[in-house]
């Protein structure tokens, strides 16, 4: 019986569009809903024993190319939801970080998010990793790039290390809305992950499910090349 520790935890949050849809809401509600679910999730993270970063894909690269009012909708819902879940982050001693292209964002989101990171910048208990603006490809040849340009040889690790989420590998990836497959996401830094897909949309998605999965992660064999 294998008993794998669980420290990075990756979550492609899928289905916010589809849980509204089966309402007879629009889309944007589900985001609405989706958000409230990061809040759960990171308190579960926050408390489990392991679990010292989880990152959770909010906006890739690909969702540009969403309807304006959509896309509109998704920024001004990040900025107050922030400003709503400072409190949270403090009560839950959770660390707010981000990987991917800020510098897309209006000036105003990309204070709100500067001005978050600062705040909880010595919280402990979990470190949370928004993925926004975030295209794996894109965070690979950019660290190729600035390693090229700096004359210095592209190894696995200085390549590794050059990445925007240098941090750590992931252990496990979950993703909900029953899609099987990475859009774009952390490809480097999962290459030796175990996947989890679970139908459950977004939004309906709870700490309890995540402890089950969690619990099937600790039971699975991780071999990576050996035997
Ligand atoms: C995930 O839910 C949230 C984002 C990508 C921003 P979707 O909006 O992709 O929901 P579906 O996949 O259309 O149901
Ligand atoms: C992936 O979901 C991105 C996020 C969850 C932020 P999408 O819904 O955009 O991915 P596809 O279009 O199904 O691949
Ligand atoms: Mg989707």
């Amino acid at each position: 019986m294998s008993n794998n520790i669980l420290k990075h935890l990756a979550i492609i949050m899928d289905g916010n569009g589809r849980w509204a849809k089966e309402r007879g809401l629009i889309r944007t509600k589900g985001h609405e809903k989706g958000a409230d679910t990061i809040r759960d999730i990171t308190q579960y993270c926050a408390e489990h024993e392991t679990i010292e970063t989880v990152t959770l894909y909010a906006f890739s690269t690909e969702n540009w190319k969403r309807p304006k009012y959509e896309v509109d909708f998704l920024m001004r819902l990040l900025d107050r939801w922030l400003k709503q879940e400072l409190k949270t982050y403090h009560r839950f001693g959770a660390k707010f970080e981000t990987v991917g292209n800020i510098e897309g964002f209006s000036p105003k989101l990309q204070e709100t998010i500067a001005s978050i990171k600062a705040q909880t910048a010595h919280h402990t208990n979990v470190t949370q990793i928004l993925a926004l603006n975030y295209g794996s490809r894109e965070e690979i040849a950019k660290a190729a790039s600035r390693l090229a340009k700096r004359g210095e040889e592209i190894t696995e690790d200085s390549l590794g290390s050059e990445l925007n989420t240098p941090y750590r590998d992931i252990d496990l990836l979950v993703r909900t809305s029953g899609e099987q497959r990475l859009s774009n996401f952390l490809l480097w830094q999962l290459s030796y992950s175990e996947f989890f897909f679970t139908p459950t949309l977004w939004p309906d998605f709870t700490p309890k499910e995540l402890d089950r999965i969690i619990h099937q992660y600790i039971n699975r064999d991780r071999r990576f090349g050996g035997l």
